[in-house]
């Protein structure tokens, strides 16, 4: 029953023009949006087996251990909102028990959102399904495009720690106001929690390089995005934790000279100087929570695993 995916990219030249800009400028940056073509997304799906990455399985943990409990205050019958959608393995693992009436994949990532959709379509042929090519790294609006009814935002995975907390801010505000008289709007989220510096970069910096090489494929990408010359092994792989912000950094460091064109014009990077590629803000699961209240959700109730290493937040 799958229908057609809506494109809301503005245009390729705006995404070129701001990827350039990022290169640029002196402290240059890569958005984390374009770690994801095919090649990034089959390794992101490969860094979530890997032993250091706990975020995965502890979230999948408290799903399975909570599942009742989440079903019970999400609600069935609503539309589910799967945002960052990736690969929708989540989502398909929660449609039997949340039994939504409508799902609605949004991601960045077409090519990985079109499979996606088709992959649930064969699983639950019966269950309306569409998507959404969007970047809500400024916010999301679905209220034109969802069905009427109540809807469930479902954003697993810590994504939401790849925005700084204003920025976070600016997006769990956007979703909250899809909530009017005629529809509830909740949201399930899944969010990483701070923790020993050591654990934490070693799950950005495993031992078989495969986050190495999630990082150093972003430039495949951009050469594919903008017809440069980046050399991915000229790059070295550098996760950090900055405690005073909590945030993982991952950035690409150049080992040696390296010279692209950007539209004509070289861009030098020196030896030692850095492409910032990704923050993952970490939270104490209570400014979390002041996070959703800000936001304007009225109650937020969360799951930990018995560690404390990850949480998984219900905001209503
Ligand atoms: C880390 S993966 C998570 C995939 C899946 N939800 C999971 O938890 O395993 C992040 C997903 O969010 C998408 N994404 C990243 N930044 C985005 C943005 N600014 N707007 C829309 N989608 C974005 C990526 O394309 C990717 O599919």
């Amino acid at each position: 029953m799958q229908r057609a995916v809506t494109d809301r990219i503005a245009t390729a030249a705006d995404d070129r023009a701001e990827l350039i800009a990022g290169l640029r400028a002196e402290r240059a940056t890569i958005a984390p949006k374009h770690f994801y073509d095919p090649l990034g997304c089959a390794l992101y799906a490969a860094i979530c087996a890997t032993p250091e990455y706990y975020p995965t399985r502890t979230e999948a943990a408290i799903f399975a251990g909570h599942a009742a409990d989440i079903v019970a205050r999400v609600g069935a019958g609503r539309t589910l909102v799967d945002l960052g959608a990736g690969d929708a393995r989540k989502a398909q693992w929660w449609i039997p028990r949340l039994r939504p009436a409508a799902y609605v994949g949004v991601d960045y990532a077409a090519a990985e959102l079109a499979a996606a959709l088709e992959r649930l379509d064969g699983a639950f042929p019966d269950l309306p399904l569409s998507g959404v090519v969007t970047d809500f790294g400024r916010g999301l609006d679905l209220r034109a495009d969802l069905p009427p009814g109540d809807v469930a935002f479902f954003y697993p995975g810590s994504s939401i720690g790849n925005f700084a907390p204003d920025d976070a801010l600016v997006l769990l505000r956007s979703l909250r106001a899809h909530a009017a008289p005629e529809r509830r709007a909740s949201l399930l989220i899944g969010v990483d929690t701070h923790k020993d510096a050591r654990r934490l970069v070693a799950a950005y910096d495993d031992a078989l390089g495969i986050t190495a090489a999630f990082n150093r494929n972003v430039l495949n990408n951009v050469n594919a995005l903008l017809g440069t010359a980046f050399d991915p092994a000229a790059f070295r792989h550098v996760a950090l934790y900055d405690e005073s912000l909590r945030r993982i950094e991952m950035h690409l460091e150049a080992a040696h000279e390296h010279v692209v064109l950007l539209d004509g014009t070289p861009r030098r990077f020196a030896p030692g100087e850095r492409i910032h590629t990704e923050n993952s803000y970490k939270y104490a699961p209570q400014d979390f929570a002041r996070l959703l209240r800000r936001a304007g959700f009225a109650t937020a109730t969360w799951w930990t695993d018995a560690a404390g290493d990850f949480a998984v937040f219900h905001a209503a």
